[in-house]
This record gives structure tokens, C-alpha cells and sequence, in this order.
């Protein structure tokens, strides 16, 4: 973390877990026990038939909410999907793109991602693009390039003044919902290489106002190692961001002073 320079971000992704009348429990707990949480943001990433029950039960509390996808187009006939504009007008602030699962289960491209990252930010919205390799591309080396070509082609065409908008997410696809984390010196390496791809393209001082999340298995305990890490500016937290215990600690280890 680097507070002085960019944000801190913890934000709950809660993948397709909890009814309205459940998350409406468990968001009750996370915010009656994250009051003095002050040095970071904390997001809650929620189903997308839970967010008026989400935005109403934060109402008035320092936790924003999020979305977990949206469609790229601003309208039109595109069943069951659902527009930038329909989340910011619900009250929506963050909302992720590109995510591994999206990737690999609905067919979400990097061309697709680029395509939501504009209609994202158009509404006034802050995208957390998700990027990570697979076990089988690390192996072969090519992390690096791999990431860059999705950090690249995620923000193709962005102009330079809405880059800082931008939550990126680094997330090994081998570390997610698997326990298995990455060493916080892996995770770091990778977060620094997304920084550096910002700061050829956009400068050094967009680049350093950059928020760059791990995700992947983070929790409770490995959190305060992970993020006392230079380049990572916070957590994308699926399985321990539906435990309220689990993601208090967590936060509370981003307000580490
Ligand atoms: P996990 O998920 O924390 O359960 O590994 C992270 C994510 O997919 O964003």
C-alpha cells in the first residue's frame, strides 16, 4: 500500500452467494463492526438483484456498492442483461469487468472488457478489471506478457485524464477459490508490472495514483503480509468477503497505520 500517492480498496466480490434477505444480515454486521475504518475504501460487490437492498442498507455508512458485470451497450434488446446506466442510477459506484470467471464461463474477451470499461466509465462508474494468468501460463513464463496484454487492451482508447478511475485487480486464476495464494512477493511483482505498463503509456503520476488489488485466496490471515506490499493497493476478496469476521480483519488490515 501506498497511501500517500492512491486509495486503498477492499472490496467483497460475492460471486452468486446470498439472497437479498441474507446479504441484508450480513452487510448489517460488516457495517456495525468497520466504523473507524477511515484509511481505506471498502466496496461490497453484490448480486445484482441485491443492489437496492445493498445501497439502502448502506445508506449513510462508509461502504460502497458494487456490481459484479454489466453490458456494454447503453440499451437496447439484450434479454436479461443489464447497462452502466442502470447501476449508477441505483446508486452504484464500483463495478467489476472481466473477471476469470466471466472469462472463462460467459465467453467475456479482452475486446469485450475493453468494450465495458468505456460504457463503465461514460456512466460515471469506477471499473475493477480483473486480469491474471493461469497456472499453466505461469509455468510457461509468460505472466508478464500475458498481463500486459490484458492491461493494454483493457484500457485501449481510455483517455489519459479517466485512467485514475481505474481499480485494476490482479487475480492468478490458479489462486481463486482454491486456498492457494500467491506469495506476496509474487503478487507485488505482478501489481508493479501493471504499474509500470500505466506508467509508459500514461506517465509517472497517473501511474503512481493507480489502485492495484491482489485477488485471489486472500483472508484473514495472509491479508496484512499481502498488502504491506508496495504496489498492492488492496483486495479483491471472494470466499473470506462472505464471512463478516473474515472481511472486517481484512479491512482492518488495510487501516493498518
Ligand atoms: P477468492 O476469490 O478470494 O475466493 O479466491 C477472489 C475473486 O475471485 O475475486
Amino acid at each position: 500500500m501506498n497511501r500517500r500517492y492512491r486509495k486503498t480498496i477492499i472490496a467483497g466480490n460475492w460471486k452468486m452467494n446470498k439472497t437479498a434477505t441474507e446479504g441484508k444480515v450480513l452487510l448489517d454486521e460488516i457495517k456495525a463492526s468497520v466504523g473507524k475504518a477511515k484509511w481505506c475504501e471498502i466496496v461490497a460487490c453484490v448480486p445484482a438483484v441485491d443492489i437496492p437492498m445493498a445501497v439502502k442498507a448502506l445508506k449513510d455508512s462508509r461502504i460502497a456498492v458494487g456490481a459484479q458485470n454489466l453490458h456494454y451497450e447503453p440499451s437496447g434488446a439484450y434479454t436479461g442483461e443489464i447497462s452502466a446506466s442502470m447501476l449508477k442510477d441505483l446508486g452504484v459506484k464500483y463495478v467489476i469487468i472481466g473477471h476469470s470467471e466471466r472469462r472463462q464461463y460467459f465467453g467475456e474477451t479482452d475486446v469485450t472488457v475493453n468494450k465495458k470499461v468505456h460504457a463503465a466509465l461514460e456512466a460515471g462508474l469506477h471499473p475493477i478489471v480483473c486480469v491474471g494468468e493461469s497456472l499453466e501460463q505461469r509455468e510457461m513464463g509468460i505472466t508478464n506478457d500475458l498481463i500486459s496484454v490484458q492491461v493494454k487492451s483493457a484500457i485501449c482508447g481510455v483517455p489519459a485524464d479517466k485512467i485514475r478511475r481505474i481499480v485494476f485487480a490482479y487475480e492468478p486464476i490458479w489462486a481463486i477459490g482454491t486456498g492457494k495464494t500467491a506469495t506476496s512477493e509474487q503478487a507485488n511483482e505482478v501489481c508493479e508490472h501493471i504499474r509500470t505498463i500505466i506508467r509508459k503509456q500514461f506517465g509517472a503520476r497517473t501511474a503512481r495514483a493507480v489502485t492495484i488489488q491482489y485477488g485471489g485466496s486472500m483472508n484473514a490471515k495472509n491479508a496484512h503480509d499481502l498488502l504491506a506490499q508496495p504496489d498492492v493497493d488492496g483486495g479483491l476478496i471472494g470466499g473470506a468477503s462472505l464471512k463478516s469476521a473474515d472481511f472486517v480483519t481484512i479491512v482492518n488490515a488495510a487501516n493498518q497505520e
